[in-house]
């Protein structure tokens, strides 16, 4: 068979869970809670079901959830988009981005991918007919304790066939969030160049320690350029809805609409209407920084002095683990090992590089997702500080 994507295979989040599954491990790896979305959430979509929302939605989304989302950006990001052609629902963060990227991405286009990078980027750029430029991230330090974005090799990387940088805050794995030395300096980069900014934003309602989410939306000279996709999936505890958006002027949409028709036509008609009626409770969305800082740090104290040494998170539901006192094996090697010894399931952060195994790939980095309930973490945490080593 000759393939389009020779060298995808399943992905590591799959590979980590189901090696969590066979050895009853405790899985802190793939980034899905393991609760229940709120009840009036279900509700509300159960409601929708019963009063008849049951066949096709319109193509780009019921009105109320699109007006709904218009709304809240304006509210949280001062950016006023027309929820008729500058809001478009889709099947998650996923589609969004997918289809943005076919959409958009032109045979032999460059585009620019800040590493560690959430996986789905660079398969579905080539799929597109382009061409990726990896651009590291800033590793931590004792000092610093996060990576940093490199905007200097970031400019560096543009091109005469650069097309689109991809950015992901709060990122993950990193959980780095951007400040507003970040956006000014995305600003003059993107004065100076020509380029489309293609912005995930599916963990945008998890920022920690009073900090705001800076959406590349809150800019209008930003905004004016680029396609920002969130997920519903993320913000409201129901991964497996895949429901989630993206707000792109109307050029750019009318550009990627032509793609999602073709692709999904449309999402799950109750859920857009459920959604689209929880998301009028303001309070409960300005509740879920607090909810998750709370589990960040609860993980993050139990670890303390243990052989992961935590670093800072600023934002999504993943905190990093510095495994260094655990000696030299490669992420992988290690995440194996810890699932199948010592019944914890992780994410090695070498999985978001274009060579898992290269040495630089490697900065003894384990991802821990922390939205699960206390009892989970407290069992993990307890799994993981009896470890001393692993393997013979
Ligand atoms: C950075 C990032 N983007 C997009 C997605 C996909 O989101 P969705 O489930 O809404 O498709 C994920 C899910 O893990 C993610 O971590």
């Amino acid at each position: 068979m000759r393939s389009k994507l020779p060298n995808v295979g399943v992905t590591i989040f799959t590979e980590m869970s189901q090696l969590a599954l066979a050895h009853h491990a405790i899985n802190l790896g793939q980034g899905f809670p393991d609760y229940n979305p709120d009840a009036l959430l279900m509700q509300c979509v159960s409601d929708a079901m019963l009063a008849g929302h049951n066949q096709y939605a319109p193509m780009a989304g019921v009105p109320t959830l699109r007006e709904a989302v218009a709304e809240k950006v304006a509210r949280l990001q001062g950016q006023e988009y027309d929820p008729g052609d500058e809001i478009t629902i889709t099947s998650g963060a996923t589609e969004a981005l997918a289809s943005a990227m076919i959409a958009l991405i032109h045979v032999g286009d460059e585009v620019i991918l800040i590493d560690p990078s959430y996986d789905l980027y660079a398969p579905v750029v080539r799929l597109a007919g382009g061409i990726t430029v990896r651009v590291p991230m800033t590793p931590p330090t004792a000092r610093t304790k996060r990576f940093t974005i490199d905007w200097s090799a970031l400019e560096a990387a543009i091109g005469p066939r650069t097309r689109m940088i991809v950015l992901n805050f709060p990122n993950n794995p990193t959980g780095t969030i951007l400040g507003d030395g970040d956006l000014e300096r995305l600003e003059k980069i993107t004065q100076q160049h020509n380029v489309l900014l293609l912005s995930d934003e599916a963990y945008e309602h998890i920022v920690f320690d009073g900090e705001p989410h800076r959406s590349l939306a809150s800019r209008p000279a930003l905004a004016d350029k680029t396609i920002v996709v969130s997920s519903f999936g993320k913000t409201f505890h129901a991964t497996g809805w895949k429901i989630g958006y993206f707000c792109a002027p109307k050029a750019l949409t009318a550009e990627i609409r032509k793609i999602h028709q073709f692709i999904v036509f449309s999402v799950p008609t109750p859920i857009q209407h459920g959604v689209a009626a929880y998301m009028r409770q303001h309070a409960r969305l300005d509740q879920l920084p607090a909810f998750y800082q709370q589990k960040r740090d609860r993980l993050k104290a139990g670890l303390e002095g243990s052989a992961f040494r935590p670093l800072d998170s600023q934002g999504t539901f993943f905190l990093l683990v510095d495994t260094s006192a655990l000696g030299n094996l490669k992420e992988k090697d290690l995440a194996q090992r810890l699932t199948i010894e010592h019944g914890v399931g992780t994410i090695p952060v070498s999985a978001f590089y274009e060579d898992p195994d290269d040495p630089s790939a490697n900065h003894r980095l384990l991802r821990l997702c922390f939205a699960k309930q206390d009892q989970t973490l407290d069992r993990a945490v307890e799994a993981l500080r009896a470890v001393r080593g692993v393997g013979a």
